[in-house]
């Protein structure tokens, strides 16, 4: 009933790492030739946990918006803005919480993770623990149903499309719900009006998904529907009430986790990154610094690339001759590791060549960037307002 929209969103908290790349940005790249898409600086995410040091949030928005670029984010296809910019994400943030139970968001894994691990700040305020109904309000407002994320944010999309059930749940009746499907049924008429509601027996009495996407698809086509008319028979399906906002579903990437430096993830608290517009000799001088297999003391030992951290750097970046190469010399001590580097350091730098290019107008001329971030904001604004004239109304705060 509402088409396919993806949203998505990255805290400005310094520079992207390849992690980044191939956990998210490879994605959004994908999709934003498939889908109508939009990609989120979450500012006021980042203040949740930099409240007391702000001045980094500024300069790493616009380093971030030229990282999304050079990965190849096209702002000709996909819309990019910035959340504080659009005022109606904590309009939306506060409407929600009227209707968000406290224990939803004291359940969410990373809430109770966060606060142990960043020991050091005090997370114990209120913005931290709406930050996941705020992340919510983010993908809800743009009626978001596909969420491209990496999987540490797979349970915020759950508790989105939670929030967004019972929000149609609870504000999506309206007086007279049942009787106005019943017209609105006669009004498509004929055939298809008893096609729609043998689909719609189908599903409910026997749980028939099938028939659910078929009756979706029969109103989809259908031309002679008011648009309430057309919610109203979305919703009827389910026999909920009126849907409102539509329930999102996270997207991964297929090998979401980049190895790091070190053989962990690559993530910026472990301190094992590649940035996306690193130097290419501070490039060949992490790799050559990275820690191989230990029983590899001299150049004669033999070696096992399955105890080596290069050797998950080689699956993202050599080919299977390179893969062959580096098995049989490891094991047989036929290569050095620094010679067993040499491919993945050249993977990297070509990975890195089109990012440079790519990047290089808008450091010249950031007044590009700025452009392109105006012009998001105002596309976003459009699509904001249309939500909110419809959640205002459901819940029945549309007078004047
Ligand atoms: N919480 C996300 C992160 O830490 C960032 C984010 C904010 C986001 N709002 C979003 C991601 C909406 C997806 C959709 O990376
Ligand atoms: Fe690692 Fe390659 Fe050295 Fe083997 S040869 S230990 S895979 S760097």
């Amino acid at each position: 009933m509402f088409p396919d929209r993806v949203l998505s969103g990255m805290r400005p908290t310094g520079k992207l790492h390849l992690g980044h790349y191939h956990g998210v940005l490879k994605n959004w790249v994908r999709l934003q030739s498939e889908h109508e898409c939009l990609f989120m600086v979450a500012d006021w995410h980042a203040l949740t946990t930099a409240y007391d040091d702000v001045s980094v949030i500024e300069k790493s928005v616009w380093d971030m918006v030229i990282d999304w670029i050079a990965a190849g984010v096209d702002p000709a296809q996909a819309t990019i803005f910035i959340q504080s910019r659009v005022p109606e994400h904590a309009e939306l943030h506060l409407l929600l919480s009227m209707v968000t139970p406290l224990s939803w968001l004291e359940r969410v894994p990373t809430y109770k993770d966060q606060i142990e691990k960043m020991s050091h700040k005090d997370l114990g305020t209120y913005g931290f623990l709406g930050y996941p109904l705020l992340q919510s309000a983010d993908i809800l407002l743009y009626r978001g149903n596909l969420v491209p994320v990496g999987e540490d944010q797979v349970p915020h999309v759950e508790i989105t499309r939670e929030i967004a059930r019972r929000f149609n749940h609870v504000f999506g009746k309206e007086v007279g719900f049942e009787e106005k499907a019943e017209a609105a049924i006669k009004k498509i008429g004929g055939k298809k009006g008893k096609l729609y509601e043998d689909l719609r027996t189908r599903y409910q009495r026997d749980g028939d998904v099938e028939a659910l996407e078929a009756a979706r698809a029969l109103l989809a086509e259908t031309q002679n529907l008011s648009h309430g008319d057309r919610e109203r028979l979305f919703g009827y399906l389910e026999g909920g009430g009126k849907m409102i906002l539509p329930e999102s579903q996270p997207l991964l990437t297929a090998a979401s986790r980049m190895p790091g430096l070190d053989g962990n993830k690559m993530s910026k608290s472990y301190g094992n990154t590649i940035s996306l517009r690193e130097d290419a000799d501070s490039v060949a001088k992490k790799i050559k610094q990275m820690p191989t297999d230990p029983a590899r003391v001299r150049r004669t030992d033999p070696g096992d690339p399955d105890k080596c951290p290069v050797w998950q750097l080689h699956q993202v970046y050599s080919d299977d001759a390179t893969k062959a190469w580096v098995v049989e010399g490891c094991k047989s001590a036929g290569i050095g590791c620094i010679q067993c580097k040499q491919p993945v350091i050249d993977g990297v730098l070509a990975e890195q060549a089109p990012m440079f290019e790519r990047a290089q107008p808008y450091l010249e001329d950031p007044t590009l960037v700025k452009k392109i971030v105006a012009d998001g904001c105002e596309r976003a604004r459009e699509l904001a307002r249309e939500t909110m004239r419809d959640v205002r109304e459901a819940m029945g705060l549309a007078y004047s």
